[in-house]
């Protein structure tokens, strides 16, 4: 479909399943894309629906410096914000409330990092060539992931990869970065990536996916803080949404779609919450008259075998939308 063009090389993911879940409820209405990216789903949002206006929200300045460029021909219908995505919602959130601003009738997140940061940056990202060990999308963000390697413990590195990465040879691998950081300071993509190969056992040594994408992707999460950033901006999201408002949530791995799963859960009106097998996880205010949820993803919704054929990279996405209702809790 004419939607799905690439945008600067970048094809945006479960883009048809998007467009299908996130009606606008009214022609003239607010969307928020929380991560704006290179504004492929922006801009398929903006062209479809030409009564739409649109908040675009991106930490990384030079990401949103080419999204500005491709959205330029919509004008005074986009509204650019330059910040991370829990603080933007958790203050529109507060002013939402005071009535001091729109709340939104739909809300986009497609948690991640864009093929801009690994194909252009120059920022690490990648295990592709030979970068400095930075990784971070707000040049505000406390430490860089050489920082990381270089200055935590073993153990604490070892958490950070194990958790964050889900990398079962999480020990090994700290342990050889501490190690080798004795020799000389690690401060590329080529050495980490060359210490992780050379830590894991010879079988994982030389498979189809390079043995330190783990690792890469447990250092970009906590450079950037990336999972506590997402629970705080869905819950303020939900915060947000006008009544009858959707909000739909793009995970890529099993971490970001389980802190999605579990704020619905947390919000979704009783009926709903019967759905779920095990409700103890998130205890709900008795009688409270508030912003409930009605999950209308039982279960995620995955990419179609043709968006998988054709962009390979979209093959862990996961999709989560939910209605907001006003309602009292049971
Ligand atoms: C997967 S990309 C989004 C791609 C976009 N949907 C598109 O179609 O072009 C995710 C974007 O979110 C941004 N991002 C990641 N974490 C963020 C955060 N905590 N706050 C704001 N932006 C964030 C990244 O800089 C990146 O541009």
């Amino acid at each position: 479909m004419s939607d799905q063009k690439p945008t600067f090389g970048h094809v945006p993911v479960m883009l048809r399943e998007t467009l299908e879940y996130l009606v606008p409820p009214t022609p003239d209405c607010l969307m928020i894309d929380g991560t704006l990216g290179l504004a492929g789903h922006s801009s398929a949002f903006l062209s479809r629906h030409p009564g739409l206006r649109l908040v675009g929200v991106d930490a990384d300045a030079e990401v949103q410096a080419i999204a500005r460029a491709r959205l330029e021909p919509y004008g005074e219908r986009v509204r650019f914000v330059n910040s991370y995505f829990d603080e933007f919602f958790v203050d529109y959130a507060k002013e939402a409330e005071e009535g001091a601003a729109e709340r939104p009738a739909l809300v986009l997140f497609d948690f991640g990092v864009s093929m801009f940061h690994f194909r252009e940056s120059g920022r690490g990202f990648s295990l592709q060539g030979d970068e400095a060990l930075d990784m971070r999308l707000g040049s505000d963000a406390p430490r860089t992931a050489a920082e990381l390697v270089n200055e935590l413990d073993e153990r604490e590195l070892y958490r950070i990869i194990s958790e964050y990465g889900e990398e079962p040879f999480a020990y090994k691998v700290a342990q050889a970065i501490v190690r080798e950081r004795k020799a000389a300071r690690i401060d590329s993509t080529a050495r980490l990536a060359d210490i992780v190969r050379g830590a894991v056992p010879s079988k994982v040594r030389y498979g189809r996916i390079h043995p330190a994408t783990r690792t890469f992707q447990a250092l970009r999460i906590a450079v950037n803080d990336e999972l506590g950033r997402i629970g705080r901006a869905v819950d303020a999201a939900i915060a947000c949404l006008a009544d009858g408002g959707l909000l739909g949530c793009i995970s890529f791995h099993s971490l970001e779609d389980r802190i999605v799963k579990l704020a619905f859960r947390a919000k979704a009106v009783k009926r709903e919450r019967a759905y779920f097998k095990d409700d103890r996880e998130s205890p709900i205010p008795v009688g409270e008259a508030e912003r409930c949820l009605v999950v209308l993803t039982k279960k995620p919704v995955e990419p179609a075998d043709d968006e998988v054929a054709a962009n390979p990279a979209s093959r862990s996405a996961k999709l989560r939308v939910a209605k907001a209702v006003a309602g009292t809790r049971p």
